[in-house]
């Protein structure tokens, strides 16, 4: 039977349609027979509009509606009317009419979906990941990856508002180091060579930078193969910037312009500018985190002062090795448990604490097991430093500094989670967490890390430190968090020779090595390379921030599951042996 070509979504139809002739297209979402009356709630990503299906309006288009199931997709010709007294549904949008229908067609039969196609659904996510395509029917999808698409637009408009080009850079490339490992592409025409997909467009955008396009952003596909989480995933969308002639500010305010369009179009508040900034060290002292979540307060307090002359020898070996003792308050818990307090030491020995120091704040002092080993001096000088009172618990972590206190800010969101203190309507927080050190120390390689990458400047005033004591170079790198996200992360880049050669002896590589990675980009800076720095957004995360999700994978049309598997079309598979051999490839050890 003939297609016939809608004259409205099933979203659009109103009363002032009453009366008028049109066509539908869509899928069946139910169906319900009432006593020889067949109603349809007729679905598109426009909305929900009821058909119905009478004797009286048309014998055949009646008898055919017996037939329909859910998903089939159907076209209907009918006319409009208010929907009978007592039967409106004043929540749909279209809930005011329906369709009496005298002509249906079907357009194709639907198998019965291994889910309904609504929002409240309880099945695994691996179902809907194999399942996509319906996974995708239902309308929270279809509203985040509309949220998507808007701020796709939102973006591209102002950046281009801004005399931003948007240049593309290419996907088979050299390794860039951005810390994971690389998928790798062999090369057909160049027997046992490789290239690699972008970890992320660094070295092209540096390069674009020397080649004068001065504002230059980019919406783009990166590509990491490392641990995935919720907020990971192989291959992830970023929002790429770079700007010449610029410093830090430069690009605070560019960023900031664009958050303030996104807050005001997606959530109609007003972002109050300029961001508060907070230091690495601040951050991590204050709430154990490079990417605090401020939507709450709970603050570690550090006490190394407290504990100089301490008895305790726990705390005085922290100290003579350059350790940190911090400590955090839990408000009301001092009725805690021995059983909820074991849970918390192992939460924290699983994050590699040697363990959990706890103590419950009484009327007359402390009660705790270590108590014994404090002077009455030092234990009010802790409640007092904790500003505790009664009724709390006070927990102590001690060790080296940045270990002691990451877990620590674990503990802190495990027990902001605890205490419910995340509001659901708390308002979003973002801010800048900059000075980041330039370096990590890895104890296994025992070697120095970029801790962004190897092309971030160091802070001048830090330059000589990079031979006489490396870790303590900050360097001029930042990150925007929001809600404890990690949503953009930058830095001013190195842009001279001399300076790149001595961030490589810093990290360990040679000349030749560096000539063999990077010599193309310090060649491409030997021609007149401008001062330049920038910014990568991670736009899943801030799809998935806006969307009000806790997966970017709701937010991404067909994403892999977290061991990297896409469940809908079985990749990664198996090749033939003609594909391998033509990539001179062989394949052991299976
Ligand atoms: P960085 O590595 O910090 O910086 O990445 C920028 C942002 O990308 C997001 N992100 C990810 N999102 C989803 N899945 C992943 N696997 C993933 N990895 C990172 C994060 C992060 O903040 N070239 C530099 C940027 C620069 O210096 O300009 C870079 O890629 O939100």
């Amino acid at each position: 039977m003939e297609f016939k070509r809608r004259t409205h979504t099933c979203g659009e139809l109103r009363e002032k349609n009453i009366g008028e002739r049109v066509v539908l297209n869509g899928w069946v979402d139910n169906r319900r027979d009432l006593g020889g009356v067949i109603f349809i709630d007729l679905r598109d990503r426009y909305g929900i509009t009821q058909v119905v299906f009478e004797p009286a309006f048309n014998i055949e288009a009646h008898e055919l509606a017996k037939k329909l199931r859910s998903e089939y997709v159907i076209s209907v010709k009918g006319v409009v009317r208010h929907r009978p007294e007592d039967t409106e549904n004043p929540s749909l949008p279209t809930g005011m009419i329906d369709v009496k229908v005298d002509k249906l067609v079907i357009l194709n039969e639907a198998e019965t979906p291994p889910f309904q196609i609504k929002d409240e659904i309880d099945v695994n996510e691996d179902l809907r990941l194999k399942y996509r395509y319906l996974d995708l029917r239902r309308p929270r999808m279809q509203k985040n990856l509309l949220l998507r698409h808007k701020v796709y637009q939102i973006v591209r408009k102002y950046f281009d508002e801004n005399d931003f080009v948007e240049i593309e850079t290419p996907m088979l490339m050299k390794s860039t180091p951005e810390g994971a490992r690389d998928f790798l592409v062999p090369s057909r025409l160049h027997k046992g060579k490789f290239y690699a997909l972008p970890q992320s467009p660094q070295t092209y955008k540096q390069i674009l930078m020397v080649s004068g396009y001065d504002r230059y952003f980019q919406i783009t596909k990166c590509f990491r193969d490392e641990d995935l989480r919720a907020d990971r995933q192989p291959e992830f969308t970023q929002i790429d910037v770079e700007m010449s002639f610029v410093d830090v500010e430069d690009i605070f305010e560019i960023v900031e312009g664009l958050m303030k369009k996104l807050f005001g179009e997606i959530w109609g508040t007003e972002l109050q500018t300029p961001l508060p900034r907070l230091s690495f060290d601040e951050a991590m002292e204050k709430y154990g985190s490079d990417k605090p979540d401020l939507r709450f307060d709970l603050e570690m307090v550090t006490l190394n002062d407290l504990f100089v002359n301490s008895g305790f020898r726990v705390f005085t070996d922290t100290l003579a090795k350059g350790g940190i003792i911090t400590g955090l308050l839990a408000k009301g818990c001092g009725n805690y448990t021995r059983n909820q307090l074991d849970v918390l030491t192992d939460f924290v020995k699983k994050l590699g604490a040697g363990g959990l120091i706890w103590m419950r704040v009484k009327e007359d002092g402390l009660e705790a097991p270590v108590a014994k080993f404090f002077n009455d001096e030092e234990k009010k000088s802790l409640i007092e430093k904790m500003g505790a009172e009664a009724g709390d618990l006070i927990f102590i972590i001690s060790g080296p500094r940045l270990k002691a206190l990451s877990i620590m800010g674990a503990l802190r969101l495990e027990m902001a989670r605890r205490l419910e203190l995340i509001k659901e309507d708390a308002p979003p927080k973002l801010l800048w967490v900059t000075d980041f050190p330039l370096l990590e120390w890895d104890e296994e390689t025992k070697r120095y890390y970029a801790m962004h990458h190897p092309f971030t400047s160091p802070r001048l005033e830090d330059v000589d430190l990079l031979e006489s004591d490396p870790g303590k170079v900050r360097a001029r790198a930042y990150d925007l968090v929001l809600n404890g996200n990690e949503i953009a992360g930058g830095s001013i880049r190195i842009h001279n020779a001399d300076l790149q050669a001595k961030m490589f002896k810093a990290l360990g590589i040679s000349e030749e090595e560096a000539q063999e990675k990077f010599g193309f980009l310090m060649n491409a800076f030997k021609y007149g390379a401008p001062p330049h720095g920038g910014i990568a957004f991670g736009f899943d995360r801030l799809v998935m921030l806006f969307a009000g999700e806790n997966s970017i994978r709701d937010v991404m049309a067909f994403p892999k599951t977290t061991s990297g598997l896409s469940l809908m079309d079985n990749s990664p598979s198996e090749v033939s042996e003609e594909q391998l051999k033509e990539l001179h490839i062989k394949v052991t050890g299976h």
